[in-house]
């Protein structure tokens, strides 16, 4: 396995597998990965001859400097982790190789209106800095395939409506959350609770559940009421409630009358961590 962190050299040798006809696997991470990464790469190693992972915590899609500062850095770790799972190059690059000129100075890709939707006007210009850097990144690398978690369910909806907007000749596949037992989706943050705050946190879970119920079994339409409710019960539960949203699956809009799959959209902030999740229900 190649640990490579100059795009020359990565373009090179993805120049001599394309020669051998090899169809390229891409999983694009910030590293400190866990079980969620891991089933990416794996679902990779099955549908392609050879797969690339990059490991690179992007400057352009954090929204804090705490956050980029404090984000975990495991290299060592992560890049035994790939190479037992087969994966054959990993893109390790600086944000001095990503961006030369500094973050204010270079082209950007906006994915519009899906970037400034939901979690994107929360947290402005995360998902430009998102999209700029997997943009660039399949422009290095030209996979045939590359692998996102529905965990980020509208960062895989602006990929996706990226790819097809900008004619990209990639096909994006996407791989179900990984959750622990108890339900909690697998998140690097999870490494932020406490063993108290663990214990509660897979009621995120059991609250889209019981959302799910509302919707499916009491057949309930009156939403505003049932979120309120679902907050409501985090709260009892010690989370501080932040954004929970039920939107057409699609595209992310209001619930209308041609909605077939409805996706609840939530986080929360349980102590240090903001946990997201989601579930999509399909109504049919
Ligand atoms: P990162 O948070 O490292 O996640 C990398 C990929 O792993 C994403 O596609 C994410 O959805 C997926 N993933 C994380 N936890 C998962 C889980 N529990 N189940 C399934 N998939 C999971 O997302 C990013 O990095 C960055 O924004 C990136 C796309 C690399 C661009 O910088």
């Amino acid at each position: 396995m190649d640990i490579l962190s100059k795009i020359e050299d990565v373009k090179a040798q993805i120049k001599s597998y394309k020669s051998q006809g090899k169809i390229i696997g891409f999983v694009p991470t910030m590293g400190n990965l866990h079980k969620g990464h891991l089933q990416l790469v794996s679902q990779a190693i099955n549908t392609c001859d050879v797969v690339v992972s990059s490991i690179f915590v992007n400057p352009l899609q954090f929204d804090k400097q705490a956050d980029l500062k404090a984000y975990p850095r495991t290299l060592e770790d992560d890049s035994n982790s790939l190479r037992d799972l087969g994966v054959k190059l990993i893109f390790t690059p600086t944000p001095e190789i990503m961006y030369p000129k500094g973050l204010d100075n270079q082209a950007v890709v906006e994915v519009l209106p899906l970037s400034n939707m939901l979690e994107g006007k929360l947290r402005p210009g995360h998902f430009r800095g998102v999209a700029t850097v997997v943009n660039k990144l399949f422009n290095i690398i030209q996979p045939d395939y590359a692998f996102f978690g529905e965990k980020d369910f509208q960062q895989l909806a602006i990929i996706k409506q990226m790819v097809k907007d900008l004619s990209l000749d990639v096909i994006i596949k996407n791989v179900p959350i990984v959750r622990e037992s108890d339900g909690l989706a697998m998140s690097s943050r999870n490494n932020y609770l406490t063993e108290n705050e663990r214990k509660i946190a897979p009621s995120l879970y059991q609250t889209m559940l019981w959302i799910k119920q509302q919707l499916l079994e009491n057949n309930r339409t009156d939403y505003a009421k049932i979120l309120e409710q679902a907050n409501v019960k985090l709260e009892e539960k010690s989370f501080k409630r932040d954004e929970l949203f039920l939107r057409d699956a699609k595209n992310l809009e209001e619930i209308s009358q041609d909605t077939t799959h409805i996706v609840i959209l939530m986080s929360a902030h349980l102590g240090k961590a903001r946990l997201i999740d989601n579930m999509v229900i399909s109504l049919s």
